[in-house]
């Protein structure tokens, strides 16, 4: 390694970020300047944020020269990415690093190749994949709908990766390959948002159910709910007369003593996860299993928490512009998505069948409130009963009704500090209610995710929860509104 060459560069990018830093440029910067502070403790380097902070001489020639360090800040931090995940590589057991690649999406016109990571952009990714392939030039990946890509329009059989061996070596050697990812705890929790506490009878069924069944004989299973006396069904009261109840009927009462899998709790359903999911499902299994970054050499090495950047480094790769893409369009379009995605299955007239068995339809639209509250959409300050939504408002209600009171919502939720901060507390709070060993578990099952990505396995926040003062928000508490008052 050219040490020197390195190391300068190090002590230029530390002043650099610290200027930035010190400017109040948001927490992104800030995670950056954690990874490069690892980074030349890697490397026995003297430098201290510190000694920087005093340096204030630097500050002038980091900015004559900015555009041009940016420009070099990104190609390194990708290097240290890629360095991180070769490093890790040499350590893991031979039996850990796979080399399939079935998951795999490609433009061959393009010599680009993607390995989706579920709960990691894929949507946005599989869009951009289906533009890529059909439209020539390229148009945005905004402009195909959610549904389209993951219809039959999809031209999987063009997309495929169908070499394998020589073949497949060769081609991973001249093309450029991607990867998004995302936090290994984040990714767990997102999985059990989006398709367990969001009103999803399909999943419900497919997670929940098994996840409840893993919990007969509770008593020696600390993971588990209580569910002796369980009543489903309890708060769904209908005016009886002129409203026509649009849900089948459980038991005349409106009570039932089984759970439909809808009342899973984020512990039972890590311990699913741990145990069955991490092996058969794409929202769940293991980055490492499934897109073998040991094995292939990606180009980029995408994280959620700098997609905008990632996106921008990639791009020039592959002959794109970002006006083809329409970036600046993301931030608007990101959230009515987000919005859209989550009311159109669910409020679908085949999903309300199902899921009207389990729960009311307020439920269903407040479960939905609350996923984007999470998910860092909506604030928590604003609740359905601001918009006059109840039992009897909603019975009614479709689709589109719902994502007009939820852009509203979402245009009213400005405090984007305070909405970051949401889905952190949010991510504590649903790890805070796992059981000691459930943390091992999963540290077990995602390790090299942790290790290959340069991940913390016990992030700093979650010692938070060991300690007496601890508050618990009710994020995942779906009985009452969220209220954050107590912490903030
Ligand atoms: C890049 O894209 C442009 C416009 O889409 C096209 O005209 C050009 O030939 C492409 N260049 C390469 C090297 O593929
Ligand atoms: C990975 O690819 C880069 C170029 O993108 C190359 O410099 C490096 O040697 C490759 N590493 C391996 C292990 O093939
Ligand atoms: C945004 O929220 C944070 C955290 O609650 C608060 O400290 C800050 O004052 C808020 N900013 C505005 C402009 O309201």
């Amino acid at each position: 390694m050219k040490r020197n060459g390195a190391g300068i560069t190090i002590i230029f990018l530390i002043c650099f970020l610290s200027v930035e830093l010190w400017r109040g440029d948001s927490a992104n910067i800030a995670s950056h300047l954690k990874v490069h502070i690892k980074d030349v403790q890697e490397m026995d380097c003297e430098v201290h944020r510190q000694g920087c902070k005093l340096k204030l001489s630097a500050v002038g020639t980091a900015k004559e020269v900015d555009s041009k360090a940016q420009e070099h800040q990104s190609d390194f931090y990708m290097q240290q990415r890629r360095d991180a995940i070769a490093k890790a590589c040499a350590r893991l057991p031979p039996q850990d690093i796979s080399r399939n690649m079935h998951h795999a999406m490609t433009s061959r016109l393009h010599r680009f190749l993607y390995c989706p990571v579920e709960k990691s952009a894929s949507t946005f990714w599989r869009r951009f994949m289906y533009q890529l392939v059909l439209t020539q030039p390229m148009q945005s990946p905004f402009d195909v709908s959610v549904q389209t890509v993951y219809s039959g329009k999809f031209p999987i059989s063009q997309v495929q990766v169908t070499e394998s061996g020589e073949a497949l070596d060769k081609m991973l050697l001249s093309f450029t390959k991607m990867l998004f990812i995302r936090e290994p705890y984040s990714r767990l929790l997102s999985a059990y948002v989006d398709k367990l506490l969001a009103p999803n009878p399909i999943l419900w069924s497919m997670w929940g159910l098994p996840s409840v069944a893993l919990c007969h004989e509770p008593a020696t299973k600390p993971w588990c709910k209580d569910r002796s006396g369980y009543i489903r069904h309890q708060q769904n009261i209908f005016p009886a007369g002129d409203v026509e109840q649009p849900v089948s009927k459980v038991g005349l009462d409106g009570t039932a003593s089984t759970s439909c899998g809808e009342d899973v709790t984020f512990p039972e359903y890590v311990k699913l996860a741990t145990t069955t999911l991490a092996r058969t499902n794409a929202h769940v299994m293991p980055i490492y299993r499934m897109c073998s970054p040991c094995y292939v050499n990606y180009t980029v090495i995408g994280h959620m928490e700098t997609f905008d950047k990632d996106v921008r480094l990639l791009l020039p790769k592959i002959n794109v512009t970002e006006s083809q893409v329409n970036l600046e369009k993301m931030d608007a379009n990101v959230a009515y998505d987000a919005i859209e995605d989550s009311v159109h299955d669910s409020m679908s007239k085949a999903w309300l069948k199902q899921s009207l068995k389990c729960i009311s339809k307020l439920e269903v639209v407040r479960r939905i409130w609350r996923k984007l509250q999470i998910r860092g959409f909506i604030s928590w300050r604003i609740k359905p009963s601001d918009f006059n939504l109840d039992h009897l408002s909603v019975l009614n209600m479709d689709g589109p009704a719902l994502i007009k009171v939820l852009v509203s919502a979402n245009g009213r939720s400005s405090n984007k500090t305070e909405l970051k901060l949401q889905k952190k507390q949010a991510l504590k709070e649903a790890y805070s209610l796992l059981q000691p060993d459930q943390l091992k578990e999963i540290s077990d099952t995602f390790g090299p995710d942790f290790t290959l990505f340069g991940f913390q396995q016990r992030p700093k926040a979650f010692e938070d929860f060991s300690r007496a003062d601890f508050i618990n928000t009710g994020a995942l508490d779906l009985s009452k509104d969220w209220s954050m008052e107590r912490v903030l």
